[in-house]
């Protein structure tokens, strides 16, 4: 079958294509992505009125451009499904996809669902061709701007929130963490670019929550440390130079990934899992992912990771969610009231 993504729950118009003749046989027939990065970095976040804005504003074009990608030349005979976010996400920027979605699927009489975000970028392993599942339950670490949340997945569509953060989102802690050391927004790519020339040993920062016996996590310590970090430096009169921001970094990754590996971990042995996927922006960081290969191989668990490309937002993971949710129950399809399908978290 073939389902179109749409995703504008963050800063990002996206919209795919898929052809999908089962779960091994996925092709991604257009993947249109428009970032408001530019739009939105000199506020340091994204704006939720000035999102919405620019996704009415793009997401025709963004449409147009996905569908001649994929050699779409009549949605209502070669469209079979549309799925849209319809959460977790910015409210107003949610409402520009959900308003755009419920009208192509009334206009051509297509099922729609009202796909779950975080559901999203679980899925996107999927993407990858190497991917093969080999049972449940499958272990999900998902790690975004706005979550951080270890999922177990029992079967397709059977979730459990098996822990979360308690306060910032490790996504969230890169992005505040970047701004004290003033390397722009987003700050995930940054810090991990600069930290690649840093000594992850010069100043021990905090892995909050690391020894709790829950599979929750904690991140406002960790940049409340890094804050008073910097300041200390400044009245020590050490000059916050690149040398000086670079160890910052590599130190502050250090501490975040380590919390995310152990726990991680400890939540496979404790569930008997099959496999350890990761997904989210921050599933982009080089460091976790491979920390986290290698401490599943040392435990001799199957490990995933999405493609590089399908680890920020996307359109493709938006329509691999609503294609699994509709196989699986195509009564949830319809346009007139659009809920969020999976519990994974608002
Ligand atoms: O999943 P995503 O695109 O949007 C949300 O659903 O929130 O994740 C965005 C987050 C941002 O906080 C961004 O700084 C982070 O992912 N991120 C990274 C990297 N690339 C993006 N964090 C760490 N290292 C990266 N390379
Ligand atoms: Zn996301």
């Amino acid at each position: 079958m073939t389902i179109l993504g749409i995703e504008t729950s963050c800063d990002e118009t996206a919209i795919a294509v898929l052809e999908i003749d089962g779960p091994g046989e996925i092709v991604v027939r257009s993947n249109i992505v428009s970032s408001q990065v530019k739009l939105h970095a000199p506020y340091g976040g994204v704006v939720p009125t000035l999102a919405a804005r620019e996704h009415a504003k793009n997401i025709g074009q963004v449409f147009d451009l996905a569908l001649k990608t994929a050699g779409i030349n009549d949605f209502k005979k070669e469209i079979d499904l549309v799925s849209v976010t319809a959460g977790p996400g910015l409210a107003p920027a949610l409402m520009v996809g959900i308003a755009f979605a419920k009208t192509l699927a009334m206009l051509h009489k297509k099922p729609l669902i009202g796909a779950n975000h975080m559901e999203g970028h679980l899925y996107s392993n999927w993407l990858n061709p190497a991917f093969k599942i080999q049972g449940f339950p499958i272990l999900n670490l998902i790690v975004s701007g706005g979550h951080t949340e270890l999922v177990l997945m029992r079967d397709y569509e059977n979730y459990e929130l098996i822990g979360e953060t308690v306060d910032d989102a490790v996504g969230e802690a890169f992005d505040k963490v970047a701004r004290l050391l003033n390397l722009g927004y987003p700050g995930g790519p940054a810090i991990s670019k600069i930290a690649l020339s840093g000594d992850p040993t010069r100043f021990p920062l905090p892995s909050p929550m690391i020894k709790s016996g829950n599979f929750d996590f904690s991140y406002s310590g960790l940049k409340t440390a890094v804050l008073y970090l910097v300041r200390d430096l400044k009245e020590k009169k050490i000059e916050i130079d690149d040398h000086v921001k670079a160890d910052i970094a590599a130190s502050f990754q250090e501490a975040a990934t380590k919390v995310l590996v152990q726990k991680t971990i400890r939540a496979a042995q404790k569930f008997g899992v099959t496999a350890v996927l990761l997904s989210g922006g921050v599933s982009a960081n080089q460091l976790l992912r491979r920390k986290l290969e290698e401490a599943t191989r040392d435990n001799g668990y199957q490990y995933h990771q999405p493609p590089l490309a399908y680890t920020t937002d996307n359109a493709a993971m938006i329509a691999l969610a609503g294609f699994f949710v509709y196989t699986k129950n195509p009564a949830k399809a319809g346009w007139k009231l659009v809920q969020m399908q999976a519990n994974l978290g608002f």
